[in-house]
């Protein structure tokens, strides 16, 4: 599946972007296997989850869009939001795969949500701190590899809805409730 994966990204994305997609894979196994997840699926959601970024998304594919979920007023003003969901769609309608751990993991890399499963936090999380990624530095990547799953996860929620503040744009309801889900579970491990 990964081999078959790779040449549609291959051929589907540019250059920068297919380095960003083998990178993120590289990093989803690593931290699987830190964690017990399954590296083989780590590196199939890091391959694929950009699969559909450069699709022209218009309001009839939206419309199309049948995964169980609403589109949100959120992502029909701004449609670039809903990439992991179309990818998704590309993985079970051209591929025929029906993990669901894979497809929740890709539909909601871009703000995460609640429904996206340790493997969907290990993808959030690679596709924010991989290598090529200039905005992280070392030190702050060596940082968050000392934290737990859930940690790590907050860690990069708090980061980009400090920077979505800053620039005036609104927090993905989404993100919201996967940080108060996950700040949940840690409150109730610490106490
Ligand atoms: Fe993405
Ligand atoms: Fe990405």
């Amino acid at each position: 599946m990964y081999n078959k994966i790779r040449k549609y990204v291959e051929m589907n994305l540019s250059i920068p972007r297919l380095d960003h997609s083998l990178s993120t894979a590289m990093i989803c196994v690593d931290l699987c296997s830190r964690f017990g997840l399954d590296e083989d699926k780590g590196r199939i959601v890091g391959i694929s989850h950009d699969i559909a970024r450069e699709l022209p998304v218009d309001d009839k594919r939206i419309t199309l869009l049948k995964d169980g979920y609403l589109v949100s007023e959120e992502e029909k003003l701004n449609p670039v939001l809903l990439h992991g969901r179309f990818g998704a769609e590309i993985l079970r309608n051209n591929f025929k795969l029906e993990d669901n751990e894979v497809l929740q993991a890709v539909r909601w890399h871009t703000a995460g949500h609640p429904d996206m499963g340790r493997l969907g936090q290990v993808l959030f999380i690679a596709d924010y701190i991989e290598p090529g990624r200039a905005h992280i530095t070392p030190s702050f990547r060596e940082m968050i590899m000392k934290l737990d799953l859930n940690e790590m996860t907050l860690k990069i929620l708090n980061i980009q809805s400090a920077y979505l503040r800053d620039k005036g744009y609104r927090i993905t309801e989404s993100s919201m409730l996967l940080y108060d889900k996950l700040s949940n579970l840690e409150k109730n491990n610490n106490s």
